[in-house]
């Protein structure tokens, strides 16, 4: 972080106690102003002194540049000390202009994608009053039950955490004083995605090495690119709810980790000490907290209540609040809000920044790189030529597409399946047939008579399926994750009228998608693409650009999987072949398998690629050596594409058991037809370290397997030694 321009230490030995305090407090915009925002939290009266609200350090959930200027305004006028007011919120998929979901843009296994969504999104709601986004979450995951898996990655540590870092450093930039920069806050340390059951806001159990090896490695990486900002997680973890566990928040992240940033509490988490039953007093919440190394209390006041007395009786130092004030201040200077508070917010400029052609474009673009073509047996893409279209379901022509959570995006502003269609495609004669409901319990079957008449009728039936963006998102679990309702019955009657059918998918997370998989003959999962979602489905559809996104998370074939990964430890009992159905006395599911319907890393294109070579520069890995391996693709069909071309290792022999696979590098290329093109990717020893049974993070000389393909799937395969 770069700074320093206001002396600190300075204007901090001139504040008093309560003002210091104020800076730990982080309260709804609704506190300063007759605020129109979303509130993201249960809301309850706290009970806070009018004086006090003058002193508070940051707030968030406003609603744009008019109501945060008026805020910041008002707040300088009104503090002693002249201390801007930071301003937080979440920007997850963008700000007014909104790109996919990021299970999607995992899927992408795109950095630039990435890059260029952060990046816009920073300029967006930097124009609207935003200096700082609790973003990126980085939770690993493994159970599509729960509704936060949409804000992540997907379920692979490495490229979460590729993921994440792109993000810290996209959004943030080289120097966090440039208004089109935000800072960053990583998200739900730790291992929130490992809920029991999937279900929000439960209970989490995993061993220490479980957790270091799979969980945690994600929230390091966006320290070491430098986030400004952690978040703790609701979650109890082995016992403890984050916020106030010391072995989470004292050993590992400032003891090994170094952290030096401001560790912000969840909504209301500190409060929730009590609900948890760690305390029945608000005293000992705040103790506990801000003894842990949370420096602001976002939406409880246990801080306010009780820290003086904490100092006066000894239990908090006066100095960790000097510190914890440091670290905030330090942050409000590197953004650059003393000498400018408003950091140029308009509604002008963001009536200027947001929703422009370019940013749309940028959306769409990034909507086509996320898209994952699950099957195709030859329906896609359809002839821009097609006469009459058939847009079958519920999502056909609907611009609730954009995903839980997108900040200030509307769904209006969304463009549908059938304005993109008939965008690009203004000549043809498209029939809309919503067919059904995609909620859970509307299973009112009136509309698929209509539906069944306009697929017999049409040269191309395109079914619009999926769940509702609400299915999604914080505090929306599922415990069973087909397509809700009768869209599975209305498909199956569709495609008996018309074979000529491909199936879009719209889903905050892997659905259970077995009867479409066995009905359709292709399927194009869209997760929640965002503003520009039916212009990038069209595109994609007609042939207008090539599919190139690939499995971010597992596809179970039933919810009964769950949790599923691909990357799992060696069973003593494995099947003989994974996709034999039954075999007793082995790790097996009757009757479904182990294996997903669609793993990880899986996603088709309109071309082929083929694997043509694998080479090694040498097959022994001394401790401080490398081998370069490399992999050599060809494009062997007649359209060009993108691939993503995925290294994966497997130890043999461990101390400790070994996932079967492990991603350790990829590279998205395009190739032209009839290209080939050559990737280079370098093993060195700490790529091959793991944490054994004493927690020990070691490597061990030996044999490992190498492939490039996707998990289950290798196309060449070799071996080489750590000597
Ligand atoms: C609760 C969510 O868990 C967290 O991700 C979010 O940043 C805060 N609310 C603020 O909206």
């Amino acid at each position: 972080m770069k700074k320093q321009k206001t002396d600190i230490k300075a204007l901090i030995s001139q504040m008093t106690i309560d003002e210091k305090i104020g800076q730990l407090i982080q309260l709804n915009a609704n506190f300063f102003a007759d605020s129109s925002a979303d509130i993201t939290g249960p809301w309850e009266k706290l009970g806070i002194d009018k004086e006090a609200l003058k002193t508070i350090g940051s707030t968030l959930n406003f609603h744009g540049a008019d109501e945060m200027v008026a805020i910041q305004k008002k707040h300088l006028e009104e503090d002693r000390n002249k201390i801007p007011m930071l301003f937080m919120m979440d920007v997850i998929h963008g700000y007014r202009t909104i790109y996919p979901i990021p299970l999607a843009m995992g899927a992408s296994f795109d950095p630039e994608t990435v890059t260029e969504c952060s990046k816009m999104a920073a300029r967006e709601a930097s124009a609207g009053g935003i200096q700082v986004t609790f973003t990126p979450m980085v939770d690993y995951v493994r159970d599509a039950r729960w509704g936060r898996v949409m804000e992540t990655c997907g379920e692979d540590p490495y490229l979460n955490s590729v993921m994440g870092a792109t993000q810290v450093k996209a959004f943030q930039g080289d120097d966090l004083s440039d208004r089109d920069n935000l800072a960053t806050c990583v998200k739900h340390f730790a291992a929130y995605g490992g809920a029991e059951a999937g279900r929000d806001y439960n209970t989490v159990e995993i061993s220490e090495r479980l957790l270091r090896e799979y969980y945690l490695p994600a929230y390091k990486a966006c320290i070491d690119a430098g986030v400004t900002m952690l978040m703790p997680s609701f979650n109890t973890l082995n016992g403890v709810p984050s916020i106030a566990n010391k072995w989470l928040m004292k050993k590992v992240l400032k003891d090994e980790w170094g952290f030096e940033g401001v560790v912000i509490s969840d909504y209301n988490a500190v409060g929730e000490l009590l609900k948890h039953g760690m305390t029945d007093s608000t005293k000992d919440a705040a103790e506990m907290s801000f003894n842990c190394g949370c420096d602001i209390e976002m939406m409880s006041i246990t801080y306010y209540l009780h820290l003086k007395e904490l100092i006066a009786e000894g239990k908090v130092s006066e100095k960790a609040i000097d510190e914890a004030v440091e670290r905030i201040l330090t942050l409000k200077d590197a953004l650059g809000l003393f000498e400018d508070p408003t950091r140029g917010a308009s509604s002008e400029k963001e009536a200027a920044v947001c929703l422009t052609p370019e940013h749309r474009d940028i959306s769409r673009r990034a909507a086509e790189a996320c898209a994952v073509l699950l099957k195709n047996d030859g329906v896609l893409p359809f002839s821009e030529s097609t006469k009459k279209i058939a847009l079958i379901g519920p999502f056909a022509d609907s611009k609730e597409i954009k995903g839980f959570w997108a900040c200030c995006g509307k769904d209006d502003e969304c463009v549908s399946v059938y304005e993109g269609i008939k965008a690009l495609l203004p000549d043809a004669e498209i029939t809309v047939a919503r067919g059904c409901s995609a909620q859970w319990n509307e299973l009112d079957k009136d509309g698929f008579d209509e539906a069944v008449a306009a697929a017999k009728n049409a040269d191309a039936v395109i079914l619009c399926l999926g769940e509702p963006q609400k299915y999604s998102g914080e505090g929306n679990s599922r415990a069973d994750i087909g397509l809700p309702g009768v869209q599975n019955e209305l498909a199956a009657l569709c495609l008996e009228a018309n074979k000529n059918t491909a199936a879009l998918v719209f889903s905050g997370r892997p659905l259970t998608l077995c009867e479409l998989d066995a009905a359709c003959p292709a399927i194009l999962e869209m997760w929640f693409p965002g503003s520009e979602g039916g212009s990038a489905a069209a595109n994609l559809l007609f042939g207008k650009v090539n599919p190139s996104g690939k499995v971010s998370m597992s596809f179970p074939k039933a919810v009964g999987q769950c949790p599923i990964y691909y990357n799992h430890p060696s069973t003593g009992r494995p099947k003989r072949k994974p996709e034999d159905v039954h075999q007793p006395y082995a790790s097996n599911y009757i009757g479904c398998g182990n294996l997903p319907l669609y793993p990880f890393g899986h996603g088709l294109s309109y071309t082929e690629f083929t694997y043509e070579s694998m080479e090694l520069d040498t097959h022994e890995l001394t401790k401080d050596g490398k081998i370069t391996v490399k992999v050599t693709v060809k494009n062997t069909g007649d359209r060009a594409g993108k691939e993503v071309v995925q290294l994966y290792i497997h130890d043999l022999y461990a101390s400790a058991v070994r996932p079967i696979q492990q991603l350790v590098a990829f590279e998205k290329i395009s190739l032209s037809a009839g290209e080939t093109k050559t990737v280079t990717f370098e093993i060195s020893e700490p790529m091959l370290r793991f944490w054994d049974a004493e927690c020990k993070h070691i490597s061990e000389a030996g044999d490992f397997d190498l492939f490039v393909g996707y998990a289950d799937h290798p196309y060449i395969k070799d071996t080489f030694k750590l000597i």
